[in-house]
């Protein structure tokens, strides 16, 4: 069975790059004591180290490997290891593995290419093959990272065609087609993953993420609970529920206990303040036809922070027009631990029906765009994620906001520091122009906010 880590990723759904090779350690340690002969350079194709020297550097790197603080000292390994056998399969795992691990995905990616294009030697035959559904999965997690969703759902199903009991995949594949806003076929996926290793709390995370119906959630999440007793982000999600349905006995307990100083207790707190109860969503997709639903359809849609374009093409259907605003080239600075440049689309602007792109920095886009004429927005996805970024985008476009105008912010809560981000920046523009908002709909899972401006 394939060893992996799961983690809450960024976007709270939890992806698994698998991570321990399809080695037993303990049978390194017989073929290193068995094998002692002289190291051998690498042949002329770059690919044979003696059968020792590979398994003591594989034995370490599976070590390095398997404790997650050693990833850098696995890629130096690894690195080394490459000098010798450019063209082995071995350093190719490794590396693509913890540069995945570390996310640096595109170093992940040409590493798991790598892997998937050597042609190896005889006795590396049995590594590849064993690893090959492994390498497959973590290709498609690092594509889908990037952004990449088309390549990396071919992916994933070169992992599921090779072995169709590999939950991790599934459980990965679900999150793609999530991402997809294909929700049917995602939440097949989760059901396979659970079929296959009932024990798998996180497919029960992410399952619930395509519920529509408060109580479905709910049971989800107790399922997800009673398989992991100690997932906080389950825990404190759950009483959040609860508590926005009206019991709010779990939730106090987490007060009393300590944890109101954790950003989701904090985003459910904001929540609970509110003068009205919003309505609560599971996904980004029952988000934004709620946000439709709610929003003058003759008007213009506008969208700050476009990417790949994927929210945008799921939207700008339901209005006239589109205008879509990003530099294509991702953050302009870091956002906590997310690096600056993160989010590139390496200037690739979308070609989308009914819409105009306007590339650049905003700072340098909007006044210019804004100073003339534009048609007043039915509905706006603010998703640049930084506060500088949404500030500059809503003082920009305010003379195309009003009260009938639908606000979608992106990242609004549950970030660590969501209170300085899109809820600093929408704050502070409602005080500048005398505006309160009324928020309608939200979703833990996605950060989500929708707002209306009164
Ligand atoms: C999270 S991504 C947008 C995701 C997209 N809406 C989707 O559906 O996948 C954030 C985008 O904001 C853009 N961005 C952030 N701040 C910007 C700024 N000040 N000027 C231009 N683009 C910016 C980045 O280039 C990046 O493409």
């Amino acid at each position: 069975m394939r060893g992996f880590r799961h983690q809450h990723t960024s976007d709270l759904s939890a992806s698994l790059t698998c991570s321990t090779m399809a080695f037993d350690i303990d049978y390194l340690e017989n073929q290193v004591d068995v094998v002692n002969d002289v190291p051998r350079r690498a042949d002329v194709n770059g690919q044979e180290l003696s059968v020792s020297v590979k398994l003591l550097i594989m034995k370490l790197l599976v070590k390095a490997l398997l404790s997650k603080s050693n990833f850098d000292a696995a890629i130096s390994m690894a690195d080394e290891l490459l000098q010798d056998a450019p063209n082995s399969v071995y350093p190719h795992y490794a590396l693509g593995t913890a540069f995945s691990k570390i996310g640096d995905n595109n170093k992940a990616v040409y590493h798991c290419r790598r892997f998937l294009e050597i042609e190896p030697i005889a006795c590396d035959l049995k590594f590849k093959q064993d690893n090959l559904a492994t390498v497959y999965n973590n290709l498609a997690v690092s594509l889908k990272t990037l952004g990449f969703l088309d390549q990396a759902e071919i992916e994933f199903k070169q992992a599921l065609a090779l072995d169709d009991q590999f939950a991790a995949a599934y459980n990965n594949y679900g999150n793609l087609l999530n991402d997809k806003a294909r929700l049917p076929e995602a939440r097949h996926c989760f059901m396979r993953a659970i079929e296959i290793n009932p024990e798998d709390h996180i497919a029960y995370w992410n399952l619930h993420a395509t519920s529509n119906e408060m109580s479905e959630a709910q049971s989800i999440i107790e399922a997800c609970i009673s398989k992991s007793p100690t997932d906080e982000i389950a825990i404190f999600t759950l009483a959040g529920l609860r508590a926005c349905s009206g019991d709010e006995r779990a939730f106090n307990e987490l007060l009393e206990y300590g944890f109101s100083n954790e950003p989701l207790v904090r985003s459910i707190e904001w929540v609970l303040s509110l003068p009205k109860m919003p309505e609560i969503h599971f996904n980004r997709w029952s988000i934004y036809d709620r946000a439709i639903a709610l929003s003058d359809s003759q008007r213009a849609f506008y969208e700050f922070g476009v990417w790949m374009g994927d929210s945008f093409s799921y939207i700008v259907p339901s209005f006239a027009t589109g205008f879509g605003f990003d530099s294509f080239q991702g953050l302009p600075e870091d956002w906590g631990v997310v690096p600056r440049g993160t989010y590139s689309s390496r200037g690739r602007v979308p070609d989308i029906e009914n819409s105009k792109f306007i590339v650049g920095e905003f700072a340098n886009t909007l006044p210019a765009f804004f100073a003339d004429n534009q048609p007043m927005a039915g509905l706006i996805n603010f998703d640049a994620d930084l506060y500088s970024s949404t500030i500059t985008a809503l003082t920009n476009a305010r003379p195309v906001i009003d009260k009938n105008t639908t606000l979608v912010f992106d990242e609004f809560i549950v970030n660590n520091n969501w209170e300085q981000d899109e809820f600093k920046a929408l704050n502070e523009f409602c005080e500048i122009y005398g505006f309160k908002y009324d928020v309608v709909a939200i979703s833990l899972f996605t950060k989500q906010v929708v707002c209306r401006l009164r």
